[in-house]
């Protein structure tokens, strides 16, 4: 089953296979792109997986070049944009030439961004590499860079050709990386899909031990909610694409605080849904026993549900008032209601998410 995200002439579709990386030659030919063609990767990713590419790419008569950006979150600069954008200028890329994003969330962002900026924007792949870009930074569009003054300060909303996902590659990921992408898929349970947590909850063994068809449908699951909420509110600006932020307003905050450094995006995400679902419970919303689930099957992925004690309190407030999602004195939070429904929140006071962070320090 593929799966559609439906948004007018932007419509592109989200394949999910396994061991599709050698079809992709074939896949792409039904696009009617420029035969000169350019895969963006890294270094790790591109020693496992650039040469099948490439060799895919050249029996289906394209002309690619590869260019490799440095791995890790410092790769999302402007200045690694003026390196790609300069090859692809020697590359003699046009119009119509395509790039192909090979690798996680980063080189996805970047290769979003670049193409979206180069000629005044390219056609773009993404072939996610890692389970957290395969459930959700591939799709939907959101291409940034960061700047030191922060974030993904530097973005657009430039939707891809097309989203091609292997999930044979997961074998490759570090089991820390496969752990934080889960947090996304917890997310997804928690905000639309209570049979999906159920499903994690109950298949914690075989998504452990990388089973093609358990992966397949938690991957085909998260895109799907993800694409339909993007199809609904394409530039997040309808108040419906924003609970995909569950867990992410205190999450971002503790990453941010720590500088990038003590936590995967995910794990930092664990942490952050615990704190809203603490909110959610101290406001009556949501029942204790909706906490505990997420508890149990966050921890039995050795997600981190409390944070590390020498990351300042104060330092979290300050990263959360400055981030662009919140108010001053008053926070927005995405809150559950029971585990598969959520609710947008504009009004958590500062004592109470001070309180909240205070118990949920190591
Ligand atoms: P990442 O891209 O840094 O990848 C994590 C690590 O895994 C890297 O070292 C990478 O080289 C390695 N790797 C990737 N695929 C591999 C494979 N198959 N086998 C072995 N190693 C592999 O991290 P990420 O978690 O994928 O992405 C994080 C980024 O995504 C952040 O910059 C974040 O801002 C962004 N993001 C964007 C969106 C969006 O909507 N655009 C959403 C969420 C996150
Ligand atoms: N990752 C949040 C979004 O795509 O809106």
């Amino acid at each position: 089953m593929d799966i559609t995200v439906e948004l007018g002439e932007r419509t592109y579709p989200i394949l999910i296979r396994h061991n599709i990386l050698p079809k992709i030659g074939e896949i792409l030919e039904g696009l009617n792109l420029n035969p000169k063609i350019a895969v963006i990767t890294n270094p790790t990713v591109g020693k496992l997986y650039s040469k099948i590419v490439l060799e895919a790419l050249e029996k289906a008569s394209f002309d690619p070049c590869l260019i490799q950006i440095p791995d890790g979150e410092t790769a999302k600069s402007l200045e690694v944009c003026h390196l790609v954008y300069k090859e692809l200028l020697n590359h003699k890329l046009e119009r119509d030439s395509a790039l192909i994003a090979l690798g996680g969330g980063v080189v996805g962002d970047l290769a979003g961004f670049v193409a979206a900026t180069y000629l005044r924007g390219v056609p773009y792949i993404q072939v996610p590499t890692t389970l957290l870009a395969q459930v959700d930074s591939s799709v939907g569009g959101k291409v940034a860079v960061n700047l030191p003054e922060g974030k993904n300060l530097i973005g657009a909303f430039y939707q891809p050709k097309m989203v091609i996902i292997d999930t044979d590659v997961l074998k490759t990921l570090p089991k820390r990386e496969f752990n934080s992408g889960i947090a996304e898929v917890v997310k997804y349970g928690v905000i639309k899909d209570e049979s999906l947590f159920k499903y994690l909850s109950n298949h914690e063994s075989l998504i452990k031990t990388l089973d093609h068809d358990v992966l397949s449908y938690i991957v085909k699951t998260s895109c799907k909610i993800k694409a339909e909420i993007v199809s609904r509110d394409e530039r997040d600006a309808k108040g419906i694409r924003m609970i995909l932020n569950y867990g992410h307003t205190i999450g971002h905050a503790i990453e941010g605080a720590s500088n990038y450094e003590r936590y995967l995006h995910g794990e930092a995400v664990s942490i952050g849904m615990v704190c809203a679902s603490q909110i959610a419970i101290k406001k009556g919303y949501l029942l204790k026993e909706d906490l505990d689930r997420q508890k149990q099957l966050l921890s039995s992925f050795n997600l981190p549900i409390r944070f590390s004690s020498d990351i300042s309190i104060d330092k979290i407030m300050e990263v959360m008032e400055y981030d662009k999602k919140s108010n001053i004195g008053k926070i927005r939070f995405i809150l559950p209601k029971r585990i598969g429904c959520v609710i947008i929140e504009n009004n958590v006071s500062r004592d109470l998410v001070h309180e909240v962070l205070n118990g949920q320090r190591e």
